[in-house]
């Protein structure tokens, strides 16, 4: 069983079709699996909150299914699986931290002793004992983000889906978020959440998926998208003449000099091979043989501008 598993989801908002838009969301099928922290990427408008709506039964898709823990996203009891946290967590203003919590344990159907210890739990895990009885009015951005993600913990669900989890805030407060989704994770939570933070993403997920207007480009293990785009490889050798040099220069993509030795640059895995087999044929000797990888971001953006 999968803990997320969206077949064909399609959304296409009414009235949206009339202005010449497209489809928000078009045929996006996903499987995560239980265990898992999962990085939904995207430019604003990409369709992430479409997504992430649909699997809170907040909104309808227009086609395809869902599927939380197994069960059909539209049947009420698959909530109970899922701890949501809005892009814009909305609280009742006058209620403080702890009426707050108290008030979805009562809508999630726990006991007084049930809504007891998850404050026990909670107000630890957010650090909210500060602020226990200060009504919400006056949070901050990370106030607020602590508490929402404090609701979203309620009843222990198995499945975190958190929209846009770090935007708005201070390094400080997404190192705690992102400490936070480490720690769900160790407690084998499964974590989805959407993004376009991407330095955050890239240290905390074991996959990702890559939304481009409403489209599922990428997705894959962090660790195989960056390595098999490997988009350029260095070469440094020492020991070559002018002459030696002059055809594997001829091949290159760049080449410079440093004292380390020539320096040969290419695009390519293959090319950067014969070139270093050469360089050893001609009586050289390689110092060094890196390829380049893109960072996440560099991977990113070039995934975004094919489809713009
Ligand atoms: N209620 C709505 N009515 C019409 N169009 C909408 C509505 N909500 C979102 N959209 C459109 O759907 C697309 C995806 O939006 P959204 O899912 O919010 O993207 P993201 O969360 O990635 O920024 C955008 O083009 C947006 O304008
Ligand atoms: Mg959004």
């Amino acid at each position: 069983m999968h803990a997320i598993d969206t077949r064909h989801l399609t959304k296409v908002y009414r009235g949206h079709v009339a202005r010449g838009a497209a489809r928000s969301l078009d045929d996006l099928t996903l499987r995560i699996a239980p265990n898992e922290v999962f990085g939904f990427l995207g430019r604003n408008g990409a369709g992430k909150t479409t997504t992430i709506k649909i699997l809170c039964s907040l909104l309808r898709a227009t086609e395809g299914e869902a599927f939380v823990m197994g069960k059909d996203v539209r049947q009420r009891e698959t909530r109970a699986h899922i701890g949501y946290l809005p892009e814009n967590p909305y609280f009742y203003e006058y209620l403080n931290p702890r009426e707050t919590l108290d008030f979805y344990g009562e809508l999630n159907g726990l006991t007084r002793a049930q809504r007891e210890a998850d404050w026990e739990r909670l107000a630890d895990l957010l650090d909210l004992r500060s602020i226990a009885e200060q009504r919400v009015r006056g949070f901050s951005k990370g106030m607020r983000q602590r508490l929402g993600f404090a609701v979203a913990l309620v009843g222990d669900p198995e499945v975190l889906i958190l929209d846009e989890p770090m935007s708005g805030l201070d390094p400080l407060g997404r190192r705690m978020i992102r400490e936070l989704i480490l720690l769900l994770h160790s407690q084998g939570k499964t974590v989805f959440f959407s993004s376009h933070v991407l330095g955050d993403v890239e240290q905390i997920c074991s996959r990702v998926g890559i939304l481009v207007k409403g489209r599922l480009t990428t997705q894959g293990r962090l660790d195989e998208l960056l390595t098999r785009r490997v988009n350029r490889v260095e070469i440094i050798a020492e020991g070559l003449s002018d002459a030696a040099a002059a055809p594997i220069k001829a091949r290159s993509d760049g080449v410079r000099q440093s004292e380390q030795g020539r320096h040969f640059f290419t695009n390519d895995m293959d090319t950067a091979n014969s070139l270093a087999a050469d360089i050893l044929q001609s009586g050289g000797r390689l110092v060094e043989f890196t390829p380049i990888r893109e960072s996440l971001e560099e991977y990113f953006m070039r995934e975004q501008e094919n489809d713009t």
